[in-house]
């Protein structure tokens, strides 16, 4: 699938619910989220541990499936795809960031960085070439032989985010991008999504820190599976600096 809709909302969220069952009890994970997301947007979704986070992150990624409502990527309707349509879009569309980066350490820079191009059937040549590219861009295209263990956490993170970039998706998901580094390299993390977005990528991060959310352009705060609040960030450093 392409990108067709370039003029409609990249991510429509309808009506979201996600229910877990567990042990006889009703979890309201996501309790009727609605979310629209353009393209070139920067959206921070924060809330605290347990908020519903992951799940949105989840349904967002298309690794996983909404109990009710209608979530349209790109204006496709993602709830009536097959398992492998989902994954060609996970591949194509998404590039994922996590806070503990996911590099496997038996693969080089380059071959890590390339996995996703490989994914999505690109040939040995090309995948090469936008690999490299792509990690000149985060400046480590000259450590490509390293393996994943010879680099400092910020660097690995540096890494993943190359892998994410290197399919020029529509939209990179971060999740808790900088849970698992220093506040220096957080920052220079951070400072690296900012500019990715000022190229034009659409960025939608979660995270529990509302600092790291205050680095965004827009806020969506989530709370017991509900957004309680959705707007500029210059808005959201008010609420919070007035104690909400
Ligand atoms: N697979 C699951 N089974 C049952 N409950 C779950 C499952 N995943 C998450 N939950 C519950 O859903 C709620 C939201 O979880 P989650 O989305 O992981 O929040 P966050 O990422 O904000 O910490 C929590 O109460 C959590 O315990
Ligand atoms: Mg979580």
């Amino acid at each position: 699938m392409d990108d067709r809709q370039q003029d409609g909302p990249l991510i429509e969220l309808r009506n979201i619910h996600k229910i877990y069952y567990l042990g006889g009890e009703e979890v309201r994970a996501n309790d009727d989220i609605n979310l629209t997301i353009h393209r070139g947007e920067f959206v921070a979704i924060v809330g605290k541990s347990g908020s519903g986070k992951s799940t949105l992150m989840n349904i967002i990624g298309a690794l996983d499936v909404p109990t009710d409502g209608e979530y349209l990527l790109g204006g496709e309707d993602v709830g009536v795809m097959s398992d492998r349509q989902l994954a060609h879009i996970r591949n194509k569309m998404i590039g994922f960031i996590f806070q503990q980066y996911n590099l496997l350490p038996k693969l080089n820079l380059l071959e890590n960085v390339e996995l996703p191009l490989l994914y999505a059937g690109v040939g040995s040549g090309e995948r090469r070439e936008r690999a490299m590219a792509s990690l000149k861009k985060v400046g480590l295209e000259e450590k490509w032989r390293n393996m994943p263990n010879q680099l400092s956490g910020g660097q690995q993170q540096r890494v993943s985010i190359a892998r994410a970039l290197a399919g020029s998706p529509s939209l990179i998901l971060a999740d808790e991008p900088t849970g698992a580094l220093d506040s220096k390299t957080s920052r220079d993390v951070l400072n690296f999504l900012k500019q990715l977005n000022e190229e034009g990528n659409t960025i939608v991060m979660i995270t529990h820190d509302n600092s790291i959310a205050m680095e965004a352009r827009r806020v969506v705060r989530i709370t017991d599976g509900q957004i309680n609040f959705d707007g500029d960030v210059k808005d959201y450093a008010a609420i919070i600096q007035a104690g909400n």
